[in-house]
């Protein structure tokens, strides 16, 4: 019987348990995109009445990018960090110009662009086109902390290479977006920050946190 890896494991969990969010039904980048900047400060809950406004008020980046500012920080009320909202518009502009109307879905094209740091362009890329970059956000920093028992601090410079790279070995390059989607749900919903699920979890009996009772303990974050 062959063994399945840590993330077939947590692909499959995923197939089984996600959440059904609107903008997982969907491969256009800018979509994706709209999506990510919303739930950057924001919680999913918070968030989706939000992204689905957007969605509706403006369907591509050609009628994002001709909005007025006052527009989009009507609709962007209550969110907070108006500077999103305007780096948004402006990022609209720039894309619906460079790549006339198409919002790109590369890592380097992306990685260019106002707004968009690492985690993001590796979010877009890999849902939208599939492309091998891994994810790293909070959650991913703490199912890895846990299950292979990484005490580096996840805020530190060599901590922050460490995971990425831990991150970029793991992901599964038959399938990154599903692979990243697996990881960020799983972190979420089950190996949460308090109280983790740790008895119904797939991956319990090989987690270093579990096994050596260190889930309060893991990750280590620097107090700075
Ligand atoms: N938070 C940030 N990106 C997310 C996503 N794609 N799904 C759920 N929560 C998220």
């Amino acid at each position: 019987l062959l063994r399945m890896n840590f993330s077939d494991e947590l692909v499959q969990w995923y197939i089984q348990n996600k959440r059904d969010l609107p903008w997982r039904n969907t491969n256009n980048a800018y979509i994706i995109w709209l999506s990510e900047i919303i739930l950057q400060q924001t919680r999913v809950e918070q968030g989706m009445p939000y992204f689905n406004r957007f969605v509706e008020k403006y369907p591509d980046v050609g009628s994002f990018a001709a909005a007025h500012e006052d527009d989009i920080l009507k609709l962007w009320q209550g969110l907070g960090y108006y500077s999103r909202g305007r780096n948004m518009l402006k990022t609209a502009r720039l894309v619906n110009e460079l790549y006339h109307g198409k919002f790109p879905e590369q890592y380097n094209q992306l990685i260019k662009l106002k707004g968009i740091g690492e985690y993001t362009a590796a979010a877009i890329s890999s849902f939208s086109a599939n492309e091998a970059k891994a994810v790293v956000d909070g959650n991913v920093y703490r199912v890895i902390a846990r299950y292979f028992g990484i005490d580096e601090p996840i805020n530190s410079t060599k901590g922050k290479k460490i995971f990425q790279q831990m991150a970029d070995e793991l992901l599964n390059h038959d399938q990154p977006g599903l692979h990243n989607q697996a990881m960020m749900e799983f972190g979420a919903m089950l190996c949460k920050p308090k109280n983790p699920a740790c008895g119904i979890c797939p991956v319990r009996t090989g987690c270093f946190a579990f096994i050596n009772n260190a889930i309060t303990t893991l990750p280590v974050k620097l107090n700075k």
